[in-house]
């Protein structure tokens, strides 16, 4: 099965994968996903989720690893964003990172809490100080080089390497190298390390960019873009990248974000995508809607057609897909005036199995998957997709407009797989 871009997860309890502005770490074969748990409706911090996954493709919901708290910077009324998690080789406890913030994002801090267990439950320990100050930022990123020092990336280019108990920002060892970029993440690949941000429009896609030095202290060198520019970073914002092993060596993913506000629980999806290093060049070169984790190369889900040609933008038409199989897949097309469907699996008896939004806004136009469904025992059922007729819209902090102009949603084909 491909690992997939752009359309909702399901895990083992058939609901989405919640894990936004994530990081990943391996501990005894299996991938661990720590990110964002979003709601649909507002958008404060609703606890931190962790996942794991022997294959990068089925995901097990382990639990929320930090609850939102009594009170205080992760209590009630905050927003909670960009967990990040590392394990501390000096103490072998495991150490979360976050950006903690008011609504209005006028307060931003980074804070910590600690687990012996990599699933938790965390205990929240508060701000990260560096000299006894605060650290007070938003977007935030680690690294962990392969001596075991664990850095502190943050939004504007500030990388600060912890101290060995991971407990304080030790020392800034780059100071302000990306100007105006926002959620850093690096890797090191073949002695280069590589440092991406995007640029700053809230949630909206752009083409994010990247540096490259020889040691994290630097000289850092600006590179340009990494995804084909005018992509948008293939519609997604960079949070976090991992190596990933397969039978020909190693490879670099990328792990990126396709925000969806305000309905983020399942319509914000994942962009993840092997990235290509030539030297000290890192590039996606092309987009993939789904490619296979065991050879990092290109995928396509295979079925019987039917022929379900919906285009509209009025609230409330839909179509319903009667199959037969063990699931579905929609093909059809996000653009700048489309947004969201409710979909809704049932079985014959009227079940609801699933009922979650799905997207179908993205400023760069797509072709391509925009939903498939959780695998399911053979049988029969029913898929209803309805315009939902509400746009995708939000303002950045200078109070710009963004997000979709239209309602339309727009389904070329569905594929049913046996
Ligand atoms: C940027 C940040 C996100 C979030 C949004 C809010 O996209 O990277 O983490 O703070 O802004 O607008």
């Amino acid at each position: 099965m491909p690992v997939t871009s752009g359309v909702p997860w399901f895990d083992d309890r058939g609901r989405t994968v919640n894990a936004h502005g994530a990081c990943l770490l391996r501990q005894d074969g299996r991938s661990y996903l720590f990110g964002e748990y979003k709601t649909d409706d507002l958008n404060l911090f609703a606890g931190f989720s962790c996942y794991s996954s022997a294959d990068l493709v089925n995901w097990r919901f382990e639990r929320i690893v930090l609850p939102v708290q009594p009170d205080g910077l992760m209590g009630p009324g905050r927003v909670g964003e960009r967990v990040k998690v590392m394990k501390c080789p000096s103490t072998g406890r495991y150490m979360m990172y976050m950006h903690s913030d008011n609504a209005g994002y006028t307060d931003p801090r980074i804070c910590v809490a600690v687990s012996d267990t990599i699933d938790g439950e965390y205990t929240f320990l508060g701000e990260l100080t560096h000299r006894g100050e605060p650290v007070r930022r938003w977007d935030v990123g680690t690294f962990q080089d392969d001596d075991g020092t664990g850095y502190l990336l943050l939004h504007e280019g500030d990388v600060y390497r912890l101290s060995q108990d991971y407990l304080t920002a030790q020392e800034l060892v780059a100071d302000g190298i990306a100007r105006g970029g926002e959620s850093p993440a690096m890797l090191k690949h073949d002695g280069t390390y590589f440092l991406m941000f995007s640029q700053k429009t809230s949630w909206e896609s752009n083409d994010n960019f990247y540096l490259t030095a020889p040691a994290v202290e630097g000289p850092w060198t600006h590179r340009g873009y990494f995804a084909p520019e005018g992509s948008l970073t293939c519609n997604s914002q960079c949070t976090y990248a991992f190596t990933h092993t397969t039978a020909d060596g190693d490879v670099p993913i990328y792990m990126g974000d396709r925000w969806s506000f305000p309905h983020q629980a399942s319509a914000a999806t994942y962009v993840w995508l092997p990235l290509h290093v030539r030297g000290d060049t890192l590039a996606i070169d092309t987009y993939w809607g789904a490619w296979d984790p065991l050879t990092c190369r290109p995928a396509e889900f295979t079925g019987r057609e039917a022929d379900v040609r919906f285009s509209s933008g009025t609230t409330g038409d839909g179509i319903g897909i009667p199959f037969t199989g063990s699931r579905i897949v929609l093909v059809g097309r996000s653009r700048p005036d489309g947004s969201y469907a409710r979909v809704e699996l049932t079985s014959t008896d009227g079940t609801v199995i699933s009922s979650i939004y799905v997207t179908f806004y993205s400023k760069v136009p797509d072709d391509g998957y925009r939903y498939v469904s959780p695998v399911l025992p053979r049988g029969d059922y029913l898929l209803q997709v309805t315009v939902l007729g509400e746009p995708t819209e939000w303002s950045d902090k200078s109070g710009e407009r963004f997000g979709s102009v239209g309602t339309r949603v727009v389904i070329d084909r569905a594929l049913v797989l046996d």
